[in-house]
Formats: C-alpha cells, sequence, structure tokens
C-alpha cells in the first residue's frame, strides 16, 4: 500500500509543530497556564494591534491576568475557554496561535472583516462546542477533512455570510453532536449533501442564498430534531420530501425561490408545531394540503406565491387563532374566502391577487362589524385581491372599518359599490 507523499509530509510538519509548541511552552501542559496570555498577544500582534483589544497588555502580573482582559472567559485554571471578539473590527486571517488554546470551547468572530480560508489551526482546541465565523469575508473551499478534525463537541457551526466557495464537505455529517449548522449567504455550490440529514441532534440548518443544485435527497434520513430547514434561494429541485412532514418539532420550514416542483405533500398539513411555511417562488403544482392549519395550531406564516398551485384556500388555516400572513398571490387557486379565514382575527396581511378567487368578500374582512363580532378587519393591514373575479359590493364607509389599512388594491375584480 502505497502513502502517499503529501500526507507523509504533512503528518511530520505537524509533528514538528507539535514538539516546537512543547519546547515553547515547557509548562503550560500541566496546572501553570502562562502560554495562555502569550498566544492572546500574539494573536493581537498578527491582527495588527487592534484598538479593541488594547487592554490586552503583557504588563500584568499575576498569572491569570489575562483572564480579566475584555472578550476572554478562562477556566478556574486560568485556561481560556472563550473568546467573544464580535464585531471588534479586526482584519486579516484568523492568527494560527488560536489553535494553541487548547481549552477553547467558545469562538464567536463574527462581524468583522476576518479574511483568508477555514482556519484550521482550529482543529488542535478539542473542545470546540461553539465556533462563528459569520459576517466576515473569508473564501475558499471548506477543507474535506473538516468534520473529521474539528472537535467532536462541536454543537454550533456558524459560516454565514462569508465568500465560501466550492461543495459542502461531506465530512460535516461526522459532526454527531451539531445542532446549528449556518452556511447561508456563500458561494457554495453542488448538492446538500445526504450524509447532512443523518446529523440526529441537528435542529437548525440554515444553507439559503447559495448556488445550490439538484434534488433534495434524503435517504437515511434521521434528523428528526429539526426545528428549522431553511433552503430558500438556491437552485434545489425536485420534490419537497415527505418526511419533512414528520419532524414534529419543526417550527421554520423554509423553502421559497428555488426550482422544486410537483405536489406539496399533504403531512406538511399535520405538521404540529410548524409557524412558518414559506414555498414561494418554485413551480409547485397541485393543491395546498386540505388540513393545513388544522394540526398546526400556532401557524402564524404561509408564504405560497408564485407557483402553479390550484384547488381553493384550506379552511383551518387560521384555526389556532394566530394566522398573521397569507401570501398566495399569483398562482390558479379558485373557490371563495373561507370562512374559516374571514374570522380570523390575528390576520395582518391577505395578499390573494392574480388567482381566480370568486364569491362575495367576507364582511368581516371589510369592515368590523356594527357589533363587533368578527373584527378581522380591525387588524387587516395589506389586502391585496387584484385580478381576480371577486363579486359582490364593497362596503360603504370602508375606511372606518379598516382603521390600520395601509394598503388595499382589488383592481380587476367583479366589484362593485361607492368608495367615499
Ligand atoms: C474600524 O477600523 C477602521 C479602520 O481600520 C476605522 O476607520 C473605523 O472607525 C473602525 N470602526 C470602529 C467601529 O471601530
Ligand atoms: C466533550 O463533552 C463531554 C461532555 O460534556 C466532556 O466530558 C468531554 O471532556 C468533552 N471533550 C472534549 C475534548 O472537551
Ligand atoms: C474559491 O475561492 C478562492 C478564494 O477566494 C478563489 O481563489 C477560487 O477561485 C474560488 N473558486 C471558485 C470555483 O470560485
Ligand atoms: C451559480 O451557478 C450558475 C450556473 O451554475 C453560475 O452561472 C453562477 O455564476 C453561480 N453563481 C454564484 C454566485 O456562484
Ligand atoms: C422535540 O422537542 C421536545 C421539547 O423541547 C423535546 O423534548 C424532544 O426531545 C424533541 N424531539 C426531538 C426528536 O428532538
Ligand atoms: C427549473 O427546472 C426546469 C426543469 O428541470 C428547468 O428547465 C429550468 O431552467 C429551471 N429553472 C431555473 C430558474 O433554474
Ligand atoms: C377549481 O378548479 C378545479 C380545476 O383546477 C376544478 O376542478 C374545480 O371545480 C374548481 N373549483 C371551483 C370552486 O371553481
Amino acid at each position: 500500500m502505497a502513502i502517499p507523499r503529501r500526507a507523509c509530509a504533512c503528518a511530520y510538519l505537524h509533528l514538528q509543530l507539535v514538539l516546537l509548541g512543547c519546547l515553547l511552552l515547557p509548562t503550560a501542559a500541566q496546572s501553570q497556564p502562562v502560554g495562555e496570555a502569550e498566544l492572546l498577544l500574539e494573536i493581537k500582534r498578527a491582527w495588527g494591534d487592534p484598538p479593541k483589544l488594547a487592554a490586552w497588555s503583557a504588563a500584568a502580573s499575576a498569572a491569570d491576568a489575562h483572564c480579566r482582559w475584555p472578550y476572554v472567559g478562562c477556566d478556574s485554571t486560568g485556561r481560556v475557554t472563550s473568546l467573544v471578539l464580535a464585531g471588534i473590527n479586526v482584519t486579516g486571517p484568523i492568527p494560527d496561535a488560536i489553535g494553541g488554546l487548547s481549552s477553547l470551547t467558545h469562538l464567536d468572530a463574527s462581524y468583522n472583516s476576518i479574511t483568508g480560508v477555514f482556519p484550521s489551526a482550529l482543529y488542535n482546541c478539542h473542545s470546540l462546542e461553539y465556533l462563528s465565523l459569520s459576517w466576515n469575508h473569508m473564501g475558499g473551499e471548506l477543507p474535506d477533512d473538516i468534520g473529521r478534525d474539528l472537535g467532536a463537541n462541536l454543537s454550533m457551526l456558524y459560516l454565514s455570510v462569508n465568500k465560501f466557495n466550492g461543495t459542502i464537505p461531506v465530512s460535516l455529517s461526522r459532526l454527531q453532536n451539531l445542532r446549528r449548522l449556518a452556511l447561508d449567504e456563500n458561494l457554495f455550490i453542488g448538492s446538500i449533501p445526504v450524509e447532512i440529514w443523518s446529523l440526529k441532534k441537528l435542529q437548525w440548518l440554515d444553507v439559503s442564498g447559495n448556488n445550490f443544485t439538484g434534488d433534495v435527497v434524503v435517504e437515511g434520513f434521521t434528523a428528526m430534531s429539526l426545528v428549522m430547514i431553511c433552503v430558500s434561494e438556491n437552485k434545489l429541485t425536485g420534490m419537497i420530501p415527505e418526511i419533512f412532514g414528520r419532524l414534529r418539532n419543526l417550527t421554520h420550514m423554509l423553502l421559497s425561490n428555488n426550482n422544486f416542483s410537483g405536489e406539496i405533500p399533504l403531512s406538511i398539513g399535520w405538521l404540529p408545531s410548524l409557524k412558518t411555511l414559506s414555498l414561494s417562488g418554485n413551480r409547485l403544482t397541485g393543491t395546498l394540503p386540505s388540513e393545513l392549519g388544522k394540526y398546526s395550531l400556532g401557524l402564524s406564516s404561509v408564504f405560497v406565491h408564485d407557483n402553479k398551485l390550484t384547488g381553493t384556500i384550506p379552511e383551518w388555516l387560521c384555526a389556532g387563532g394566530h394566522l398573521e400572513s397569507l401570501l398566495a398571490s399569483s398562482n390558479r387557486l379558485n373557490g371563495s374566502i373561507p370562512i374559516g379565514l374571514a374570522n380570523c382575527a390575528s390576520l395582518m396581511e391577505l395578499n390573494l391577487d392574480n388567482n381566480q378567487l370568486s364569491g362575495e368578500v367576507p364582511k368581516a374582512l371589510w369592515t368590523a362589524g356594527k357589533h363587533a363580532i368578527p373584527a378581522v378587519a380591525l387588524g387587516l393591514v395589506h389586502f391585496i385581491g387584484d385580478n381576480n373575479p371577486f363579486s359582490g359590493e364593497i362596503p360603504p364607509h370602508i375606511d372606518y372599518g379598516m382603521p390600520l389599512l395601509h394598503h388595499l388594491n382589488l383592481a380587476n375584480n367583479k366589484l362593485y359599490g361607492n368608495i367615499c
């Protein structure tokens, strides 16, 4: 069996560095964390002595003085466990010295101007649980071995809003403690690796705003803890996986602005925790799940505009009394506005334009009745219903009935009446 020369060379180099580290910090291994302050100062220097780190200074005498420096947290033995460096205006790559902080569990370097590639120095921080490099200017591909070499305790990985490119390394799925994974707003390509869906503890997955393509393949799916799935703003194709409808804790399902097609699985209508369903801007056909809202009693936002949906608006959308927005413009929905919606006092935004909806607009949507029941119109801020065959009379004094109304458009219908 041939061992690739490159791999050998790297292993050798690595060994050398480790040995060098030991020579430099002969007493650091056990109780005397003297090296920690020096590492922090090295980080500060590498970043060009940023003003926000001015208080990091060698002048202090006590062995654990660095633990009282701003943004630094330590354990009881004076080892650095957390660095919260968010928004402190640092520029340049993550310094390699960070890898010397062997007890680091929490690193937040978000909202800076950090450049360079993903810092493999962090592989030496075996206890890392929380890593955020979001909102920086980092780029290049994530290393293939990232999921093998980052500490197995990593549970939060945020790389949002950078310029990382290439594909998602399959090895990420080896981080079996991962609870949150945010790769949104980068330049990633390729498909979402099927292995991601076997992260049993994953609650929060955001890969929106990249250039992902292909079908969402979910074979061997075991990510039953998911609370949020956000894959919006990519070029994903194929059907919405039926299994998404079996995620009992799912509150946010955000799939908008892709190229999904086929019908919405009926199971989506049975999600007990669902609050926001966003499927807009795809090529979905068929009907909205007829029981949508019936079992999702916290449902508050339904965004399904710009698809090719047919059939009627489900009766149950406001069954839990929390529906605030229904955006269903630009489909082929027909039938009339259901009673369930007309009685929905929480409703603020109703966009139904460019459909084939007919019948009278329920009185409750126009104006709070004299006896104040139902009072849907009281909360309505946007009501857009143009380009439908709605019929009937627009009630007089519509303006009294809808005190918060900001935007009303009912052009191109079959309505009549006087608007004063
Ligand atoms: C960040 O640094 C730049 C120069 O590098 C400076 O102009 C700017 O004022 C700094 N911003 C803050 C919030 O310190
Ligand atoms: C990982 O977490 C467990 C449980 O909190 C802890 O016992 C273990 O020491 C951690 N591993 C490392 C490398 O820090
Ligand atoms: C990925 O990013 C690196 C560094 O920014 C760049 O050199 C490389 O050309 C990029 N690759 C692609 C395929 O865009
Ligand atoms: C996304 O992919 C398309 C075609 O595959 C390519 O033309 C486009 O430049 C890519 N955009 C980004 C931001 O990578
Ligand atoms: C769903 O949430 C509940 C309550 O927070 C929790 O006890 C349960 O373990 C979660 N289920 C899964 C599969 O994560
Ligand atoms: C969506 O998919 C269809 C068929 O697979 C394809 O013809 C079309 O170009 C895709 N649209 C976009 C915006 O990628
Ligand atoms: C709605 O359209 C479907 C065909 O897409 C038709 O079968 C149905 O009768 C229509 N319903 C109403 C109430 O117009």
